[in-house]
């Protein structure tokens, strides 16, 4: 298969190309390195050991859409770009709902004009909105978003089942990521966040890096085993393999399906700091501060649906995804800017 990853150089779509690539796929990315950065893919190229053939554009840009649908023939497409901070989505939502839904809108329209009707979306737990029971499944009814970047996700869901009830000949298979963390085995690709990061684990590696002082654990007054957040951390190349068969299952089949990609097991903060500090031998220095705002006690997924129906469930463990998260932060401390 020739498959399109839009937003191709960032760090799920950079792990997925490498997983496509060993899989036999050929690869066109297509990015704008607004939130990424090219060496990125020189990376990838370095790991898969041949060249993947990468646009510099704008998905919203129906132009330069045109032209990469024109000169190459797509099968499935892979749609990453979009903004993603959930924070920053509060501060600028209009940037949000343009960016995110504009590339959409051009891309499904770029699409169908060239017959091109399977798309893997990537999708967000964060449409669950805050949970009233978990584990969380696909069929269980979103309340709302708690930010502009999950309505952002929950919207294109929408966006996209219409376009599937509208023309039945499309495929449309929807990944409702967890918390992807971790980094291939090489250490040569990773997570490299702009400025300081929100997310718990880059702000962990950063820490033990020197580069920040301390982690602030966001509340211990939670109604989980140890107090603080539980969330359901799954490897990026667990993740990363679980788009390859969802690739798969696009091509051969139609209609729309939403799948969680999670392991199913739910970690609270101080268990990922306390493995990360075992498995790497470092002590990592934390204080316990206020709750943040937005966040939710537990938050982890019943994967029963990916195990089912695309053969796909999570396989490496906690301490694979502290080992790996570390030995990407080692090597690469000013990520790919080094
Ligand atoms: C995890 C836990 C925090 C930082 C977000 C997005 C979600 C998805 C994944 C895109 C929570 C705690 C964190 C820190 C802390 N992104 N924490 N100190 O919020 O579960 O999910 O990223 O799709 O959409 O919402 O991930 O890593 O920010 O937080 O104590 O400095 O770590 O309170 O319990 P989150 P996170």
């Amino acid at each position: 298969m020739k498959i399109l990853l839009t937003g191709g150089a960032g760090f799920i779509a950079t792990h997925t190309c490498v997983e496509l690539c060993a899989a036999g796929h050929d690869v066109v990315i297509v990015d704008n390195y607004v939130n990424s950065n090219p060496e990125a893919l020189r990376r990838v190229e370095e790991i898969v050991g041949h060249p993947v053939k990468a646009y510099e554009a704008d998905v919203c840009d129906p132009e330069a859409m045109e032209r990469i649908f024109a000169e190459n023939q797509i099968d499935v497409v892979v749609h990453f770009a979009g903004l993603k901070a959930v924070g920053e989505s509060v501060q600028i939502p209009l940037r949000y709902y343009r960016n995110n839904l504009d590339s959409t809108l051009t891309l499904c329209e770029t699409m169908a004009r060239h017959g091109c009707k399977r798309l893997v979306f990537s999708s967000s737990a964060t449409v669950y909105g805050e949970p009233d029971e978990v584990p969380l499944r696909e069929d269980m009814f979103c309340k709302g978003c708690t930010n502009p970047y999950g309505w952002t996700k929950y919207m294109i869901e929408k966006i996209l089942q219409g376009v599937v009830n509208a023309d039945p000949e499309w495929s449309v298979v929807l990944l409702r990521y967890f918390n992807p963390i971790g980094a291939h085995e090489s250490g040569r690709i990773g997570e490299d966040p702009n400025g300081i990061p929100n997310n718990l684990m880059p702000y962990i590696t950063k820490v033990a890096a020197g580069q920040l002082k301390r982690l602030t654990v966001f509340g211990n007054d939670y109604n989980t085993p140890d107090g603080t957040g539980v969330r359901d951390y799954i490897h990026v190349v667990d993740l990363a393999n679980g788009h390859v068969k969802a690739c798969d299952y696009a091509m051969d089949h139609v209609g729309c399906e939403i799948f969680n990609l999670g392991t199913g097991v739910g970690y609270s903060v101080l268990d990922l700091v306390n493995t990360f500090s075992r498995v790497n031998e470092i002590d990592l220095p934390y204080m316990i501060g206020p709750r943040r705002a937005g966040d939710v006690d537990a938050c982890y997924a019943d994967p029963k649906k990916a195990r089912e129906v695309l053969g796909w469930e999570a396989r490496k463990t906690l301490e694979d995804m502290c080992r790996d998260a570390w030995h990407w932060q080692k090597n690469n401390p000013k990520g790919y800017h080094d």
